[in-house]
């Protein structure tokens, strides 16, 4: 018995089901490596395994072999740092609505089941290793504005800046993005207008990021645009998101931008 599974049995404290699964598994060496489906057996998978446990299980067997593991991703394993991004037969997280790859258990199959698990697949985030993809795209919209310029300094006492709740509680919904891509994913036009629109949102309602709303908006949307392709309202990527956001944010990110448009316009010297 491995680590992670004995630390699965005790964790249960309880005799527990197990699985015997077939794993059919994305292998590339590298970005310009040919890429294809490996077929792995996974036999005795404990059902109080999440998904990450059980490739690390895979991983360790597949070491005790010899053989190259599979690269993966991930960190937190407690959905909020986004890493484990897998797309499993077909669907970004798997098949269980608002649960990351991470939190997602081996519950949710059933004995004898062939599971298929990919890399995402976009243009803007290019395949590293097997199932880790670059999304460094992400990052660079965050760079184009999702900051803010005012010092914060330490603090405040309760009600020195008065927000509604009802504002505070939907930014709070915005900045539930984790970042892992699912919606870009899932979107047949591989565009990233969720993401940046929690991130927009999370700044923009709050009295801390109105300095910056109308050029922050701008710049995100710009660089967003360079990277990704356009939204045409499929609404896959709420569908696919672990965290439930909600497309309604995209239309506060399109109302914004278009006053921005106007708000940020520069008045060129018609003369000659
Ligand atoms: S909007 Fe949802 S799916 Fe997209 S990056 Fe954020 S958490 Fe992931
Ligand atoms: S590993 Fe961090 S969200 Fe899944």
């Amino acid at each position: 018995m491995t680590m992670t599974e004995l630390n699965a049995t005790q964790t249960s404290g309880s005799p527990h089901r197990t699985l015997d699964l077939t794993l059919k598994i994305w292998r590339q060496a590298g970005p310009d490596a040919p890429g294809a489906l490996e077929t792995v057996d996974a036999p005795g998978i404990s059902t109080e395994m999440s998904f990450l446990e059980m490739l690390d299980v895979v991983n360790e067997r597949m070491v005790n072999a010899g053989e190259e593991p599979i690269a993966f991703d991930s960190d937190c394993r407690e959905g909020i740092c986004g890493m484990c991004s897998l797309m499993i037969n077909g669907q970004p997280h798997g098949p269980e609505k608002g649960t990351a790859t991470c939190q997602l258990h081996m519950r949710s199959f059933s004995n004898g089941d062939t599971i298929t698990v990919e890399p995402w697949r976009s243009a803007a985030f290019p395949l590293v290793k097997d199932l880790v993809v670059d999304r460094s795209a992400f990052d660079r919209i965050i760079e184009a504005g999702g900051y803010i310029s005012v010092s914060t300094g330490s603090a405040p006492d309760a009600n020195e800046i008065p927000v509604p709740k009802v504002v505070s509680d939907t930014a709070f919904d915005a900045a539930a993005c984790i970042g892992c891509g699912a919606c870009v994913a899932a979107c047949p036009n591989g565009a990233a207008q969720l993401f940046t629109a929690a991130k927009v949102a999370h700044l923009n309602l709050l009295p801390q990021g109105e300095p910056q709303r109308y050029a922050r908006v701008e710049a995100m949307v710009d660089t967003m645009d360079g990277l990704f392709g356009s939204c045409s309202n499929h609404r896959e990527c709420e569908a696919a998101c672990p965290k439930e956001i909600s497309v309604d944010f995209i239309a506060l990110m399109n109302k914004d931008y278009l006053r921005a448009k106007f708000k940020n316009r520069r008045y060129v010297s018609r003369k000659p």
